[in-house]
Formats: C-alpha cells, structure tokens, sequence
C-alpha cells in the first residue's frame, strides 16, 4: 500500500510542554486511519500538524518530517494555502459560512482560484450525500441547516476543492445516531477518493469505518495495525485496556 502521508520523528511542544513525542507513523493512500486514545494525548496536535494549523501558535515547535508523498509539508517554499487545498480538514463543531448553502460552496472555491460555477457546487453537494436534501434551498443560509447537514456541507466545501487528503477531527461527537450513521456512510464512500484521517473517541464508529487504527497515549504512538488486529487482538496491554474502556 502506497504512503500517503507520513510523520518521521515528528515532536511538537508549545513553550514548556511537550505534547508529541517522536512520533512516527505513515497513513496509507485511498485508506481510513482512525486515531484513538485518551483525552490529551496529542490526537488533535498530530492532526492539526499535517495542514500546518500551528503555524498560527507563536509558542509552537515541530522538529520532524512531515510529508505528503515526496513533498515536505514544513518546507519553506510551499504556500501553506497550497497545503490546505491539497490536504483538507473537518472539525469537531460544522463550521459554515454564515453564508447561504450555495455560497459555501462557491466561496471556498473562488478563494482557491478555481471554477466556481453551478455543476461544480451540485457535483460537490452530491458527493457529500447532501444534494437531495437541499437542492431546493441553495439561497437559504447554511446557519438553518441541521447540524448533520451542516457537517456534511462543511464536507461537501472540503472535497469541492479536490483535495488528496480529508483530516477530520471528530466529526460526529456533535451529531445523533442517524445524522453520525449517514457521515460514517458518506467517509466510507469518499475513501474511494481520498486519503482519510479521523479522530474518534468512538470506539464502534472505529471498527465500522476504518481500514487501520493508530492508538495514541501521553502523545506516544503505542500500537498501530490493522483495525481488525487492534480491536480483537491488541499487542499492547494499554491498547487493551484502553479499548476495553478501563480508562479515557
Ligand atoms: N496551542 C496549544 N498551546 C498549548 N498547549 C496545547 C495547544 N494545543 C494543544 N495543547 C496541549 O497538547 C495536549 C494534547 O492536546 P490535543 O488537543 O492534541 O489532545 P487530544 O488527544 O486531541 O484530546 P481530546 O481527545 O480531548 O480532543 C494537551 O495537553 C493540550 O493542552
Ligand atoms: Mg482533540
């Protein structure tokens, strides 16, 4: 399986505390890779670090690697805006444009210099599972959505810009069974596409989606497998423990 993107040696610390620990782990290509682990061990640190969300915090360091297929993510000559197109990210809480539905589509495409026109948002909205539901309603504020609609938009705005790569950081925590049921159906559908990465504290939600699992403590990477292998079979005792809910 080919490596997408990858951290080698990754540490990040923010003035005095250090958070990540020579972390080094590879997220293969057209794959799900969840991440689980306690609350505060660095899940949303590591994923943050790979679209360069850090880069806003003055008190950060990372010293490491960090690589989509051959390109340094860190190198000085990339335009982080062309990292953030490339490698797209979903967070815990929708956060729409406080713009109607269809501008939230168009508006992140016209920022990005690409053609914004009417097929490309449809194409968008279809491909987030979302089109049916408000293809009637473009000119009304994306605010009125639900907040699985919402997520799903926030989706839509992410793959309209065709990227390689969708962080997504707890993308359902917010969301009631159904709304997380139909995301999870819609991941499972992009993976044909993109490389996906997703934090989760759900440990079901894990098993039903991802190809592989990487769990994280005190901002170590201590197993990685295949899902299947972590969840009947882990090799370390914490993995067990925390998977079996002793703890996190
Ligand atoms: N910008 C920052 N400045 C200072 N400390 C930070 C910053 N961002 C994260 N941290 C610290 O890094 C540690 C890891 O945080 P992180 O958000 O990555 O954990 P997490 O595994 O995502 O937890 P959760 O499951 O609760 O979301 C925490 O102790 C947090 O306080
Ligand atoms: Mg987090």
């Amino acid at each position: 399986m080919k490596t997408k993107l990858s951290a080698e040696n990754l540490n990040i610390s923010f003035g005095e505390k250090h958070v990540l620990n020579n972390i080094n782990v590879a997220f293969a290509e057209k794959e799900i890779t969840a991440l689980i682990g306690p609350s505060g061990c660095g899940k949303s640190t590591l994923l943050r670090s790979f679209n360069r969300m850090h880069d806003l915090f003055p008190d950060a360091r990372i010293n490491g690697t960090l690589r989509l297929e051959d390109l340094d993510l860190y190198s000085k000559t990339v335009p982080v805006t062309e990292i953030r197109k490339r490698i797209g990210m979903v967070f815990q809480k929708a956060n729409p444009f406080p713009k109607s539905i269809y501008e939230n589509i168009a508006y992140g495409l016209k920022i990005n210099n690409l053609p914004y026109g009417k097929d490309v948002v449809e194409k968008a909205l279809q491909e987030a599972y979302l089109w049916d539901e408000v293809k009637n309603d473009l000119k009304m504020p994306a605010t009125r959505l639900s907040g699985g609609q919402q997520q799903r938009l926030c989706i839509a705005r992410a793959v309209a810009l065709r990227p390689e790569v969708i962080l997504m950081d707890e993308p359902c925590s917010a969301l009631d069974p159904v709304s997380t049921l139909k995301i999870e159906e819609l991941i499972k559908h992009l993976k044909e596409k993109y490389t996906i990465v997703i934090v989760t504290h759900n440990m079901q939600q894990a098993q039903r989606i991802a190809d592989k699992t990487v769990f994280m403590y005190l901002g170590e990477v201590k197993e990685e497998g295949p899902t299947d292998q972590i969840f009947n079979n882990p090799k370390n005792e914490m993995t067990a423990n925390y998977i079996s809910g002793y703890f996190g």
